[in-house]
């Protein structure tokens, strides 16, 4: 109860100064530092799309082989334009080059 309330008060406090979904996202994931806003932006999208149906997957668990083969099947499943795909896809294969 105690761990809640504290939860909630840092995003009260952190939505005062920025958008809301960014603070939720970085609420129920860890934060990553990102050289460019795209990957930042790939990176939401990936929390906010790809959790829905099955738990988030885990973003190094695949190849790059194997992600060439998933994403274009998932961003269907997830109904995302063409630029959200991208901006999804340049974040995971950035992620799983920091491997
Ligand atoms: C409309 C539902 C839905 C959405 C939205 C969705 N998925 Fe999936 N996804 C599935 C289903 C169904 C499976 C197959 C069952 C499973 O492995 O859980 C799957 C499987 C996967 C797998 C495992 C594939 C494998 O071969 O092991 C990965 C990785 C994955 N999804 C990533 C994503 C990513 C990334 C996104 C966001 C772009 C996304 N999913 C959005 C329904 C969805």
């Amino acid at each position: 109860m105690k761990k809640i309330l504290f939860i909630s008060s840092i995003g009260t406090l952190l939505l005062a100064c920025s958008p809301k979904n960014v603070e939720i996202v970085k609420i129920e994931r860890t934060t990553i530092m990102t050289p460019s806003a795209d990957l930042a932006n790939g990176f939401e999208l990936y929390q906010t799309n790809c959790g829905g149906c099955h738990e988030l997957k885990n973003e190094l668990a695949y190849s790059k082989e194997q992600w060439q083969v998933i994403l274009p099947k998932m961003a269907k499943e997830a109904h995302l334009d063409a630029k959200q795909e991208k901006s999804i896809s340049n974040y995971v294969y950035w992620r799983i080059n920091q491997k």
